[in-house]
């Protein structure tokens, strides 16, 4: 009984409501079960994978790369290892800039916005090229 209301419980809380039909009988939890890993394996699979365009990689690449951005040294990134915090975390970006190019601003040269901030001008120093930083404006705008 307990094992019962543990699965339909796992199965409602599963985003992918085309399965949780509501199963009764024993024989049918075992049926339930099977499902329910099928059903996780292909929602694991649906939400973790995310197609970068060709663009968005290099950004990728860019922005990890300790010699390039660097912008694990300060902001925690999708998929980043070890990340700093001394930035806020880059998630939601199109939530937070509407407009593409207050990004691009902002990675370009990061004192137009605060004059005292510890983040460097990427583009006014000129450690991306404009290139290099309309690639990671790209990423960083998908995450
Ligand atoms: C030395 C630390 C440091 C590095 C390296 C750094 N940043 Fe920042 N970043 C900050 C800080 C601190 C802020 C907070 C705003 C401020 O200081 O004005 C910030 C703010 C931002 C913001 C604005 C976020 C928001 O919600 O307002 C974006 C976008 C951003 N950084 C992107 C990047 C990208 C992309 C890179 C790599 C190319 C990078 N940063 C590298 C420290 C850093």
């Amino acid at each position: 009984m307990q094992q019962k209301t543990l699965t339909k419980r796992t199965l409602t809380s599963s985003s992918c409501s085309h399965i949780n039909t509501a199963f009764t009988g024993f024989g049918k939890v075992f049926k339930a079960l099977i499902l329910l890993s099928v059903a996780t394996i292909s929602c694991t699979a649906y939400t973790q994978t995310k197609t970068l365009s060709e663009t968005q990689a290099q950004g990728k690449v860019l922005a990890f790369e300790r010699a390039k951005g660097n912008c694990l040294a300060c902001h925690v990134m999708e998929e980043g290892e070890l990340p700093g915090n001394a930035g806020p975390p880059l998630v939601m970006m199109k939530v937070r800039f509407p407009e593409k190019s207050v990004l691009k601003q902002q990675i370009w040269d990061a004192t137009i916005r605060n004059p005292k901030t510890i983040m460097p001008p990427f583009g006014r120093h000129g450690i991306l090229t404009e290139k290099e930083i309309d690639a990671v404006v790209d990423y960083v705008y998908s995450l």
